[in-house]
């Protein structure tokens, strides 16, 4: 015990060392750049009608309680867009150039005005001058010039947007922020013009461009999967009955974050027995005991894109005969997924690959009579778009999958107590997820780091782990 804890300290104090080793710029320098965002503009316009605008708002700030706020995330459009992670912002895009407070162009974006007062609480903002020199938009003013006498919407015939679900629009907010004022006022300009104004939605445009990775954003997603298998080796080399659930979130996302990962790219799962069943499981709270299945859905989030990687291990480093069963069913079901992930194929393909594995599996094992009862141990779909967000925008069912696409795959069996089912499968849930990048000849598994295998994840169970001796 002893000996574990100054192995921590040691370790501890090598951390420093060992992260400027990594980084040798004050801060991270490995961006999206200016130039990405500007060519994603340049796409997005030409998908808006002639004298129509294109409106994005920046995240509000969210209050957690009281008088403190939710760690802040940017809205993932208006990032795709600007870059900017700052609230109360809003971006315009014409197609035709317009002139907005005696600027003429295609691009505007209203940003929050310096303060001293402030940045001494909560840290530097850019202003208009600092997001000007950073991130080069046409033209850029603060949100308090945003006003009914300075702006003049009255060319406009069409407002693309993608904030259905937004609260943005709402008149009834009992405390005006800046972003309600603003779309307040374009709100109110929009009827003053009592002219009929196409209301057109975004989404699908916006969905096909993020639903194709350009190069820049895969070596994001890549970087953010390395890291998630670090954390999940790490936890594979870790565990032992005894731990609990939240300890196994603790050492994942302490990787997440010793590897510059700004936070967990979607709430950590750690479920172990029964919990491993529930899909989402985020209480992390329970003791982990002997005989055991872990369940881990966790992945770190950089620079806005986030991967998605799931590994089931068993708390004392041996499957059990009938967790081993189950586990490679499961391995083999999402052997037949990635397989099936290529160019040119409908996205729904890859999740009837897998499918087809499992139904065929848990009837032979007599476990599901027929496949709607199979359905029930395997109630969510194989596959969804990974990105800025974890469940992406990309392409839907019957769309054709092509290269620059990144799914999921991860087919599971979850097989509760009280199951319909002989007893000894009761409290195996297991779920493998991989981040597959498809590309012109095949695939390729960004997450491949961290092993799928019953005999790989032994191995690694075996290992010694800086958490424990
Ligand atoms: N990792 C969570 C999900 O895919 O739903
Ligand atoms: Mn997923």
């Amino acid at each position: 015990m002893q000996k574990t804890r100054l192995k921590v300290i040691l370790w501890l104090l090598l951390l420093p060392l060992g992260l400027i080793a990594q980084q040798t710029t004050l801060y991270p320098n490995d961006y999206l750049t200016p130039e990405f965002h500007a060519g994603r503009r340049a796409a997005i316009k030409e998908r808006l009608s002639p004298n129509g605008v294109g409106i994005f708002f920046a995240s509000q700030v969210r209050v957690r309680n009281n008088d403190v706020d939710y760690q802040y995330a940017q809205n993932k459009n208006f990032y795709y867009f600007t870059g900017l992670e700052e609230s109360d912002a809003l971006l315009l895009l014409f197609k035709k150039p317009v002139t907005i407070l005696d600027k003429t162009g295609t691009e505007f974006i209203f940003v929050k005005k310096r303060d001293p007062f402030k940045e001494q609480w909560t840290g530097k903002i850019l202003g208009a001058e600092g997001v000007k020199n950073r991130y080069k938009i046409e033209n850029v003013f603060t949100n308090d010039q945003f006003t009914t006498n300075t702006i003049n919407l009255s060319s406009i015939d069409s407002i693309f947007t993608a904030y259905k679900n937004e609260a943005i629009f709402s008149k009834y907010k009992a405390v005006e922020d800046p972003l309600s004022r603003m779309a307040t006022i374009i709100d109110n300009q929009i009827t003053a013009l009592n002219k009929p104004i196409a209301n057109r939605s975004f989404s699908k445009a916006i969905s096909d461009l993020r639903g194709i990775k350009q190069p820049e954003e895969i070596a994001l997603i890549l970087k953010a999967a390395q890291i998630s298998c670090e954390g999940h080796n790490d936890v594979m080399k870790a565990i032992r009955p005894g731990m609990t659930e939240y300890q196994a979130q603790a050492i994942m996302e302490y990787n997440f974050k010793k590897n510059g990962s700004e936070y967990p790219g979607y709430p950590s799962i750690n479920g172990a027995a029964d919990n491993a069943c529930v899909l989402h499981y985020t209480t992390n709270l329970k003791l982990i005991k002997n005989g055991d299945l872990l369940l881990s859905d966790c992945a770190a989030e950089y620079h806005g894109y986030t991967a998605d990687v799931t590994r089931t291990i068993p708390a004392n480093g041996k499957f059990s005969p009938e967790q081993k069963i189950i586990y490679e069913l499961v391995l083999k079901a999402q052997d037949a997924g990635i397989e099936a992930s290529k160019a040119g194929v409908p996205f729904n393909g890859v999740d009837a690959a897998s499918r087809r594995v499992v139904y065929e599996g848990l009837i032979k094992l007599g476990i599901a009579a027929n496949e709607s009862e199979a359905r029930i141990y395997f109630p969510h779909s194989t596959s969804h778009n990974l990105g800025l967000d974890v469940h992406d925008v990309g392409p839907r069912a019957q769309e054709l999958l092509k290269a620059g696409v990144i799914i999921t795959v991860e087919p599971g069996i979850y097989i509760s107590p009280g199951s319909k089912c002989d007893k000894k499968w009761w409290n195996i849930g297991v779920r493998i997820e991989d981040d597959i990048l498809i590309t012109e000849t095949g695939n390729k598994n960004l997450s491949a780091d961290s092993p799928r295998s019953v005999a790989e994840i032994e191995k690694m169970t075996k290992q010694k782990s800086i958490f424990n001796n």
